[in-house]
């Protein structure tokens, strides 16, 4: 998904342009580019369009400007939405009089239409992006005698979409103005420059003071200052957060790739997800909330809304809910859910689960559940995104920086974070006695622990996938909560290897997908001891027949279900409710394993954005 950053405050602006974009590297980028301003009234523009190699283009470009004095500028990397990934695509983008040039993330949803408008009223386009309407569209206003400022109040009132954009011109080329709506656009400043990104990583470094905007807020910033504008043009409040992340804990801390990082800072942040939040009462505390408990013993229903890995955490949470609630719980994929008529009233509880925050699909879904009255809770781990600031209240993921675009430690802490939840629910509909929260709660803070001991099996999961390393296909099957465990895994291997892989409920194997089966497919088996143990075992028992590879997940004990040839990876045995926990993790490493065994790039898998602010 697309970077932007902007600086304004004089120096060494390009090289900070650049600086910003590389660690907003993991949001995928196929081009990058920068526009500078000069005193004298010169605009420059260095542009790449070579896949992952364009920022390295862009770096050794910009060397020429390493000296030069520079007023303002702006930065982007773009992930191809509208128009391929090629060199006139790449952002930022002039309007005619190459006077001025805007960056974007997101989609302007009318631009077709508003192209048109531009092409018959004289304007001539030099690329197929939506973005390029935005520069033109502010030309037009612009040429009517009026600033950016008031160009952008206006033009922003034409565009529909979600999306962020920054412009500059050479009529105030010591101003950058900013658009915000339903994208992420964050501002900052060390006192002598301000900054405009997208994302935090991006200024990390460079500004040491932070600020949210609302939606649809107009931002100009200049070396002196900001002012923010509402909607409707009068001035708005911007809003001062907390970053604790470093920027060393932004990078790999001696591991070969975020993803192996990540998979070993589970522990710690489960740890941190958990800590502190279990009252003496039993009550458990959201970050930040204005449902009352009151408003939640109201609650007859919830519906969990996600994507992805995060629907995978919210499949776990439907489980536990229901079990340790009583109330129904529907789930939804995010993008299903706004245009199914969903039955969600007052008395439903939407949560909304996502890393980013920022995933456009879940963020419409929570806007959806808004405006059908629901009551509504975010799970994400990014402070101050868009979701957390919309939902009624926040339970926040302590994960850190997830760079890897394969989510790891943000998965199991979202499933933490989560499960927290449904013991609250459980508490507050009189399901379960304090004591009986106070000892699954003492239970869970065990569980980082576990996660430990399964990372002690690195080296061996690394030998089990490469034997299996030349087979073609992979099936993950679970029952009851280890159905999630293997949307999960097949999911991971997927994403990172490419390798054809899928999930299944065990039980469902019988019903088709065992017509694949044969001696050229891997089935891993999620049998850690529950109630359903003897029935995976008989699953396996199907799988045999038919010649496939077995590898089983389960606790000290079953060993002896596996047959010669076939492979056992010992998780420790926990609630069968928190078993995912740390059932998952096995899964994650054999991907990554797998995946380095190929020769893939795990952090950069093809195709694929750690945030996906697009529909
Ligand atoms: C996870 O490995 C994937 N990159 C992807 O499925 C992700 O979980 C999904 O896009 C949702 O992202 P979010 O949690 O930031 O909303």
């Amino acid at each position: 998904m697309c970077g932007i950053i902007g600086v304004v405050g004089g120096g060494s602006l390009a090289k900070q342009l650049t600086d910003g974009l590389r660690r907003l590297e993991y949001r995928g980028y196929d081009s990058a580019g920068i526009v500078i301003t000069l005193p004298g009234g010169e605009m420059q523009r260095m542009r790449a369009a070579n896949g992952k190699n364009s920022l390295a283009d862009l770096e050794s470009e910009s060397q020429s400007l390493a000296s030069a004095d520079i007023l303002s500028g702006i930065g982007h990397t773009r992930w191809a939405t509208h128009g391929g990934p090629t060199l006139p695509n790449a952002h930022p983008h002039y309007d005619c009089s190459e006077r001025l040039a805007v960056i974007q993330n997101g989609i302007v949803e009318n631009f077709a239409e508003l192209k048109g408008q531009l092409i018959e009223r004289g304007h001539s386009f030099t690329s197929e992006t939506d973005t390029e309407v935005i520069s033109h569209l502010l030309e037009e206003e612009m040429n009517t005698g009026i600033t950016l400022l008031e160009a952008v109040k206006i033009a922003s009132h034409r565009m529909r979409g979600a999306m962020s954009f920054v412009a500059i011109s050479l009529d105030a080329p010591g101003v950058l103005i900013g658009f915000k709506r339903m994208a992420p656009m964050i501002l900052g400043t060390n006192g002598k420059q301000w900054f405009i990104a997208s994302d935090i990583p991006a200024i990390l470094d460079q500004a040491s003071t932070f600020y949210h905007l609302e939606d649809d807020s107009v931002v100009s910033v200049s070396k002196d200052g900001v002012e923010v504008f509402a909607e409707d043009g009068t001035r708005a409040e911007m809003t001062e957060f907390i970053v604790d992340w470093t920027l060393e804990s932004a990078e790999k801390a001696g591991f070969e790739d975020f993803m192996s990082k990540e998979i070993f800072e589970q522990p710690a942040a489960l740890r941190d997800t958990l800590a502190g939040r279990l009252r003496s009462s039993g009550e458990i505390e959201l970050d930040e909330t204005s449902i009352s408990n009151d408003a939640l013993a109201r609650i007859n229903k919830v519906f969990i809304v996600a994507c992805g890995t995060s629907y995978h955490a919210g499949m776990v949470a439907k489980y536990a809910i229901e079990h340790w609630t009583k109330m129904p719980v529907e789930l939804d994929i995010s993008s299903e859910f706004r245009y199914r008529d969903p039955v969600v009233d007052e008395r439903t509880l939407v949560v909304a689960v996502s890393q980013s925050g920022e995933t456009l699909d879940t963020l419409a879904a929570l806007h959806e559940a808004k405006n059908l009255g629901a009551q509504t809770i975010a799970v994400c781990n990014v402070v101050g995104s868009s979701m957390a600031r919309l939902a009624d209240s926040v339970l926040y993921t302590r994960a850190g920086p997830e760079v890897g675009v394969a989510a790891t430690k943000t998965h199991t802490a979202q499933i933490g974070a989560l499960l927290l939840l449904a013991l609250k629910l459980s508490r507050i509909k009189g399901q379960l006695y304090p004591n009986e929260i106070d000892d699954i709660y003492h239970e869970l803070v065990e569980i980082p622990g576990k996660i430990e001991e399964v990372l002690e099996k690195w080296d061996f999961i690394r030998s089990v996938a490469q034997v299996f390393s030349e087979r073609d296909r992979f099936y993950f099957i679970g029952r009851h909560v280890g159905f999630p465990v293997a949307l999960e895994g097949a999911l991971k291997l997927k994403e990172i290897s490419y390798l054809p892989a899928e999930g299944y409920p065990a039980g469902e194997l019988k019903h088709g997908p065992i017509a694949m089966l044969d001696k050229n497919a891997v089935v891993i088996a999620m049998a850690s001891k529950t109630r359903l143990f003897e029935k995976i075992v008989s699953n396996i028992e199907e799988v045999r027949a038919r010649d496939s590879a077995v590898i089983v997940i389960g606790n000290h004990g079953s060993e002896s279900i596996i047959k010669e040839g076939e492979y056992f990876i010992e998780v420790p045995q926990v609630h069968p409710l928190l078993a995912p926990l740390v059932d998952v993790v096995p899964l994650q490493i054999f991907a990554y394993h797998m995946a380095r065994i190929h020769g893939e790039d795990v952090d950069r898998p093809r195709n694929l954005a750690k945030t996906v602010t697009v529909e």
